[in-house]
Order: structure tokens, then C-alpha cells, then sequence
């Protein structure tokens, strides 16, 4: 399945500005304290970079990643310019798979494991051959063989073709499950209507898409021994006005253990994160109510 191509060049926006700098960057700084070392990066920073220049201070090495061949030959010149020529090494390709093969275009293959992977990528999560999710869950798998914490962060546009109802499968199934693991029969009217408002045709696909991402990471990070803690996604509108998601989300491993790990953050305060919106540049509260577990 080939994916669809939305754009060549990357430019960045206001949105995308105050999510860089004054949300990510202090999960960061925060992260870069936590694990007491300058983090290694693999990520899709485009030309400008304007990611690594923002977080460079807690940065050691960087795998950069990149599918247009003249984004990567400005990429090049700009970490000459500003001196960080040195720390970078780069894979040429589409993201998912270098991930999925283990190897670029020429047979590069990615520096595991990571301290920060930020997946910041053109196109949707869900296609047919759901070849994205493959791809999230090989680097999960791949970091957890390294026994290696990380914090992923992923933003990708809203829409998405979910023509295969993934997502409507992901809900009944999550519907089941949380009514497997609630004995007690009177709460599964509660379960019932969160479902059901998730499943309903005219909420924002933002609010399932959340929902559905949130559940994927934690699901594929416990099964490597990750205990995981998500954040509410945030939506924003990008550039060309294309609607994005963002996800901020901490992989820490939990040594000693040969079962599945059991996150700290319960299920049921993931569902209950709910989504936040930027605009203008900064937060905006009230648009996204959605009902709580
Ligand atoms: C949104 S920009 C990255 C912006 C940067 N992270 C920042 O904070 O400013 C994405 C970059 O990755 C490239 N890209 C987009 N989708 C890709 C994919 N599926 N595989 C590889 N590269 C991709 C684009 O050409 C673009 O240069």
C-alpha cells in the first residue's frame, strides 16, 4: 500500500512553534534530568531542524531521518552552519520502513536504542496494511531488546485512512475489556455510554483518534515491559491548515521482570486524559468536552 504524498517541503507555524519550545521542551529537560545524560535522538527534523536547535542543549548524538533527498542535502548545510555536523548521522526513506527493515535506502541502519524518538512525520496512522502501527510497534520491540527508556513523541495529521474501521474494532474491543475486568455488572452502563460517545459518527475523530493512539503506545510499550504514562493529545491546526495530533509519551523499562508490565497510570485515568487544543499559538481550553469513565 502505497501512502499518500501531502507535501514536500516542511514550514513550520505558530502551533507548532509554542508546541516545540513550551510543551515538548520541558518534557524534555525534564526527561534529560530523569535519565541524568544528554539524550540520543532519532527523529524527522527537516531542514531547518528546528527541533534538535530547540532541544540541542539536551541532546547528544542525532539519527535524523528523511525521504526527500534535497531536504537532506539542506539538512546537511544547516548542521554545518550551526556546528553540529558532528553529532549527526542520517538514514534516507520513508520512517516506517527503515523501522520495519531494520535498514535505510542504503542499507544504513538506525543507532539503537534511542533516549528520544520524535516521529514528527506528512500523512495519517492508519492506513490499509496498517503498515505505521507495524512500524511503532517494531521500534517499541526494538528499544525494549535494548532495555532502553525513551520518550516518543509522535505528531501526524488527523486525517487518516481509516477506511477498514480500524478504529470502530479498537473500541468494541476496549469495550470488552473493560467490562472483563469490572465485575461488577452495575458500572457497565458507564462503560456503555463512554463507548458509545466514542463510537458516534459526529464527535471529532480527534477525540477517537486520541483515544485510540494513547491506548496503542500503552498497549505495545506494557507488552515490552514498559510502564508507560500518556498525556491528553494535543490538536492543532498546522500548516496549510491541516489539523494535527500530538503525543508526548514516557517509556520507562521495568528491569527484573519476565511478564508484561502493568503501567503505573491506570486505564481508566488514560481514558479519562481527554484532549487539549492549541491555537494561536497557545493553549485553548473548552472546545474538546468529552465524558469521563
Ligand atoms: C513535519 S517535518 C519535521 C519538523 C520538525 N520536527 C520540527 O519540529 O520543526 C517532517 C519532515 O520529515 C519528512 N517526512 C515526512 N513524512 C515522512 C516519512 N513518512 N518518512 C520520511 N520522512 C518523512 C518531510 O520531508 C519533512 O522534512
Amino acid at each position: 500500500m502505497k501512502l499518500p504524498r501531502l507535501q514536500t517541503a516542511f514550514e513550520t507555524n505558530p502551533n507548532k512553534d509554542f508546541i516545540r519550545s513550551k510543551y515538548d521542551k520541558p518534557w524534555i529537560e525534564h526527561w534529560h534530568h530523569e535519565r541524568g545524560m544528554l539524550l540520543k535522538y532519532l527523529g524527522l527534523p527537516a531542514r531547518e531542524m528546528l527541533d534538535i536547535l530547540e532541544w540541542q542543549h539536551f541532546l547528544g548524538r542525532f539519527t535524523t531521518i528523511e525521504r526527500e533527498e534535497n531536504e537532506q542535502h539542506l539538512m546537511f548545510l544547516k548542521a554545518n552552519v550551526k556546528d553540529v555536523e558532528h553529532r549527526l548521522y542520517s538514514l534516507y526513506g520513508e520512517f516506517d520502513k527503515i523501522l520495519l527493515a531494520g535498514r535505510d535506502r542504503y542499507g544504513n541502519t538506525p543507532e539503537w536504542p534511542y533516549d528520544l524518538v520524535n516521529l514528527d512525520y506528512f500523512g495519517g496512522f492508519i492506513y490499509p496494511g496498517l503498515a505505521r502501527p507495524k512500524a511503532l510497534k517494531k521500534l517499541i520491540q526494538n528499544q525494549g531488546t535494548y532495555e532502553s527508556s525513551f520518550l516518543l513523541i509522535v505528531t501526524q495529521h488527523l486525517r487518516d485512512g481509516d477506511s477498514i474501521g480500524e478504529k470502530r474494532e479498537f473500541l468494541e474491543d476496549l469495550r470488552r475489556m473493560l467490562k472483563n475486568g469490572i465485575y461488577d455488572n452495575a458500572l457497565h452502563p458507564g462503560i456503555d455510554e463512554i463507548i458509545d460517545w466514542y463510537l458516534g459518527a459526529n464527535i471529532p475523530d480527534a477525540a477517537r483518534q486520541g483515544l485510540y493512539l494513547n491506548c496503542f503506545l500503552r498497549d505495545c510499550g506494557e507488552a515490552e515491559q514498559f510502564d508507560v504514562k500518556c498525556r491528553p493529545a494535543i490538536v492543532y491546526s498546522g500548516t496549510g491548515r491541516s489539523w494535527m495530533i500530538h503525543f508526548t509519551t514516557e517509556f520507562r523499562f521495568k528491569p527484573g521482570i519476565g511478564h508484561r508490565a502493568s503501567s503505573v497510570q491506570s486505564l481508566v485515568e488514560l481514558i479519562n486524559l481527554g484532549l487539549r487544543e492549541v491555537g494561536n499559538g497557545k493553549f485553548v481550553e473548552g472546545r474538546f468536552v468529552q465524558p469521563q469513565l
